[in-house]
């Protein structure tokens, strides 16, 4: 491969994408792949003001010793990434997919997302880039610098009511309603876009090819913390460490844990229920029959595990308060097979983590992107001295 050494990640690792894969098997080259790569990045750089680089990886020793473990804290900043969050990521890879698809341009199919925030904001610069219309359905609440940031954009907005007895999340319902009609999915939501896991990987082959060049002595765990919403960014980051240990980049161990607030916590939730079907005595092959059986059992009625939150409240990691996690079943699997806990923290939380991360690192992050810190503030515990821990810094404090 050429340009293996490309800062850009859909370059770097491109022989891992799915939409690589597809190109390849319809007949395309590597050097067709690169230059559709490149001249898509270019257009989002021309909207975005960046195109798509290697996010950092630092050590964060002030931070690691705040909260508990000092010398082994690794932090992945996306806050600057292109849209100040690493959605775009997602959507790029989305975009790749419908190029490759030879899917129709604006005038034949208009693309829609739910989202108020951070991956709204991202569709609509990639959108933008390869001039495609883009429908983005809001709730009421959402922020309005980032509404009239979609508007200079060129996205159409759709504001959502919540309708008297209709249970789950107004915007995504109208969303559904939209794709039924034939609109393109562009959302950051497994379910309905498959595509944007694939994406979304590129920050977990950086994690392990970042972590296995700095760490230079041997380890045995790596817990990797991932604050949740819609359960897309955990699904893709582990399968994206998974990828860079079959590339063997890592040799250690992954552990996930997953962090959501008191205010929307319906991870927590399914993996309880998973968690009391399984019994702890069982070891070894017992236990891991019983866990095929279980996530079988889950795959197959996902709804006596995952539906809407009920009374959804408020926190101001607003980015990961999504009513139902949508990519729930990867995330809880990886969670039992690694053996790793669903935390879910308190306000209270959510603000030292946020207070921390700023203070002891220059990341200009906002409080759903350090969410993940407060895990190791709600005791996330049995780390041995030979453990790494990573967090994502996943989003910048807009405003
Ligand atoms: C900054 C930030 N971090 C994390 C997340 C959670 O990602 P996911 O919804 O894929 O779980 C979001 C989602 O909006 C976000 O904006």
């Amino acid at each position: 491969l050429t340009e293996a050494g490309s800062t850009n990640p859909f370059v770097r690792y491109r022989w891992l994408l799915d939409s690589y894969r597809k190109a390849m098997a319809a007949g395309s080259n590597d050097a067709d792949f690169v230059s559709l790569v490149r001249r898509l990045d270019e257009a989002v750089a021309g909207v975005a003001g960046q195109g798509f680089a290697v996010t950092p990886l630092t050590i964060e020793r002030a931070l690691g010793m705040a909260v508990g473990v000092p010398g082994r804290l690794w932090v992945k900043d996306e806050t600057g990434n292109v849209g100040g969050s690493h959605k775009a990521r997602h959507l790029f890879g989305v975009l790749l997919h419908l190029a490759i698809d030879g899917s129709p341009s604006a005038s034949q199919g208009e693309l829609a997302i739910a989202s108020c925030g951070n991956a709204a904001l991202a569709a609509a610069l990639v959108a933008r880039a390869d001039q495609r219309a883009l429908r983005v359905f809001i709730p009421t609440w959402a922020d309005p610098l980032v509404v009239a940031e979609l508007q200079r954009l060129g996205a159409t907005i759709e504001v959502c009511e919540r309708r008297p007895d209709e249970p789950g999340d107004p915007s995504y319902l109208r969303f559904q309603e939209a794709i039924g009609t034939g609109m393109v999915p562009f959302s950051v939501q497994g379910p309905a876009t498959p595509t944007a896991i694939d994406g979304g990987r590129t920050l977990g082959w950086e994690l392990a090819e970042q972590l296995a060049v700095a760490r230079g002595r041997p380890g045995r765990l790596l817990h990797l913390i991932v604050q949740v919403g819609g359960g897309a960014l955990a699904t893709a980051v582990w399968q994206g460490i998974q990828g860079g240990i079959a590339e063997q980049w890592l040799d250690l161990t992954p552990v996930l844990h997953t962090v959501q607030t008191e205010a929307v916590a319906p991870l927590n939730r399914a993996w309880r229920l998973l968690l009391a079907q399984l019994e702890p005595a069982l070891t070894g092959e017992e236990h891991e029959e019983l866990l095929d059986e279980v996530l079988g059992g889950a795959a197959r009625h996902p709804d006596r595990y995952m539906w809407a939150w009920e009374h959804p409240g408020a926190s101001a990691a607003t980015g990961i308060l999504d009513d139902v996690t949508y990519d729930w079943l990867p995330v809880a699997e990886a969670m039992l097979r690694s053996g790793g806990t669903a935390h879910v923290v308190s306000e209270a939380a959510i603000e030292r983590a946020h207070e921390l991360a700023t203070r002891h690192t220059a990341s200009p992050v906002d409080h759903t992107g350090s969410a993940g810190l407060a895990a190791l503030l709600n005791g996330l515990t049995r780390l041995e001295p030979d453990d790494e821990v990573a967090v994502l810094f996943t989003g910048v404090a807009r405003g």
